[in-house]
């Protein structure tokens, strides 16, 4: 049996990061938070002075830097050329560069390969030893990982969200430019603001951190015993050819 996949996207300041972080936690899965790998690209092209408007040199770094992802929950870290970068990929030089590559296609496809990767070697073995891993991002529901066990879109009003980040330090006009402009330039390339069909929407405006925490729990609860009564169907009818076998 293979493990979980928990696929959790939706824009800034609605609690995805840390709600996804917390169900990793509890579940003791992998926590791959997809937003650093197109952070670390960032930071690498600007570090190797790549003009991040020529895209195919973009891509050409992406598909060739050296970066390793520690996907605990409880201290994901972020390794570039074996230097930790975890900090450095959050600060604001990157945040406002980042969607240059976020926006570049081909930058994305090279980035899909990677993440992708990234969770089929978790549901196998890997950090979780193959208990699965929780997926955070702009279209991890969609394009990632569209077969995830459960796919959840995490929502909430613009204000609260611009609240929540201006919570975080910085002025709230700042942070309104900041959050709200990012999703804008990202939503030119993938969308996030409605659910796929099959992805439950959360909308988080009013609820805590926990009871956020608690309803991706309940979804990854109820997803396992649809799971269960699948395999005991699959019994049930037998496995092909065993009473041949016997005979
Ligand atoms: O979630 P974040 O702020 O760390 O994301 C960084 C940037 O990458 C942001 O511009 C959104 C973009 N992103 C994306 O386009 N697709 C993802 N799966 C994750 C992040």
């Amino acid at each position: 049996m293979t493990g979980v996949s928990v696929a959790i996207d939706g824009p800034a300041g609605t609690g995805k990061s840390t709600v996804a972080r917390e169900v990793a936690r509890r579940l003791r899965l992998a926590y791959f938070d997809t937003g650093a790998t197109y952070r670390v690209a960032t930071l690498w092209c600007m570090r190797e002075g790549v003009d991040l408007a020529v895209q195919e040199d973009v891509t050409a770094m992406v598909e060739t830097m050296n970066v390793a992802l520690v996907l605990d929950p409880k201290n994901p870290r972020v390794i570039l050329e074996e230097e930790d970068v975890s900090s450095l990929i959050r600060a604001d030089a990157v945040a406002l560069t980042v969607s240059k590559v976020s926006t570049n296609l081909d930058a994305r496809a090279a980035l899909g390969r990677w993440q992708r990767e990234i969770i089929a070697g978790e549901l196998e073995g890997g950090f979780s030893e193959g208990r699965g891993i929780v997926t955070e991002g702009r279209d991890i529901t969609t394009v990632i990982a569209p077969d995830a066990d459960v796919r959840v879109l995490m929502t909430a009003d613009e204000d609260v969200r611009v609240a929540r980040r201006a919570g975080e330090g910085a002025d709230a006009l700042t942070v309104r430019e900041a959050v709200l402009g990012r999703d804008r330039k990202d939503a030119t390339v993938v969308q996030f603001h409605t659910a796929a069909d099959g992805v439950t929407t959360l909308d988080t405006t009013d609820l805590t951190i926990e009871e956020a925490v608690n309803a991706v729990l309940r979804l990854v609860a109820e997803a396992r015993v649809e799971d269960d009564a699948a395999v005991e169907a699959g019994v049930e009818a037998g496995e092909p050819g065993d009473a041949e076998h016997e005979a």
